[in-house]
């Protein structure tokens, strides 16, 4: 097994990469905040399955946390994410401090002006994909990949990140990753570890509010209404949940819809006690 080179400056990880696309190798990206799990560790895999040389980020991004939010307690462990990205045979990872990442006067954003950063997460975090656009686009200039790679499980991130990789012109092969569950159902994230044994419990109404969408959906249900209002009744009578959205959208504009066509995004997110999580499917051919 290779040794995972660890890089906490830009300059380190341009100089590698520029040594491997001198020998003709592919890079790709995994970028990710750490704390990685088996959803992490599928993205690795599918890099390492499409890529010479993977390059994962480690790197709790503060612009696309606002002011409240869990950026000083979300959890951090990167020996553990080591030795997980070494397992799994990811190349490098590069982990830089804050202020490798901005400097203190650092002022400048990438920020769609479309709605589709309003809606669904939009609506109650406005900032946060401004903040992830701005780390991604950093990331893509750094490691300049081929490919990047992205959970299914952040549906809006995924389809805001394409965009942006197409506006701004970047020459990546953006590659989205199936979601990856718990054996219970419940959708992988570093944010279930702030779950009480009650409240993974209880997490448990949103992957079962997915599989109720689904089983409507391919039983040929077509309106989004009836299918909506029955995974909302299903979560709202679990008291621990209290319910932010659960919308059915374009997959790609994240524009509301009202029929269930195939590739459309049906999402949610839900606050079991104070974290809040999200899950997904989309729509397939009916
Ligand atoms: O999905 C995440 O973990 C983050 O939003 C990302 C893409 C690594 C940007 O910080």
């Amino acid at each position: 097994m290779q040794e995972l080179i660890v890089a906490e400056t830009a300059a380190q990880v341009r100089a590698q990469v520029a040594e491997w696309k001198r020998e003709g190798l592919t890079v790709g990206l995994v970028p990710t905040m750490g704390y990685l799990h088996e959803g992490h560790a599928s993205l690795i895999d599918k890099a390492v399955s499409l890529c010479d040389r993977v390059v994962a980020s480690d790197f709790v991004n503060p612009t696309q946390f606002a002011p409240g939010e869990d950026l000083e307690s979300y959890p951090r462990d990167f020996a553990h994410d080591c030795a997980l990205l070494q397992a799994h045979g990811c190349h490098m990872v590069f982990y830089p401090a804050v202020s490798e990442m901005y400097a203190p006067d650092a002022n400048t954003f990438v920020e769609i002006q479309s709605d589709m950063t309003a809606q669904l997460c939009g609506r109650t975090r406005p900032t946060h994909f401004r903040g992830v656009c701005t780390v991604v686009a950093k990331l893509f200039n750094i490691v300049t990949p081929d490919m990047a790679f992205f959970g299914q499980k952040d549906a809006q991130q995924l389809a805001v990140i394409r965009h942006m990789a197409r506006d701004l012109s970047y020459d990546i092969k953006i590659i989205g990753c199936p979601i990856v569950r718990e054996v219970d159902g419940l959708a992988k994230s570093s944010r279930n570890t702030y779950l009480d044994p009650q409240e993974r419990q209880a997490a448990l109404v949103l992957s079962q509010a997915v599989a109720l969408g689904q089983r409507m959906a391919a039983q040929g249900e077509r309106a989004a209404r009836p299918v909506l209002e029955a995974m909302t009744a299903h979560i709202a009578a679990e008291p621990l949940a209290r319910i932010d959205y659960v919308s059915a959208v374009d997959g790609e504009t994240m524009q509301p819809v009202e029929t269930l066509a195939p590739g459309v995004l049906v999402a949610l997110a839900v606050y079991i006690g104070k974290t809040r999580l999200i899950d997904n499917f989309i729509v397939e051919g009916i």
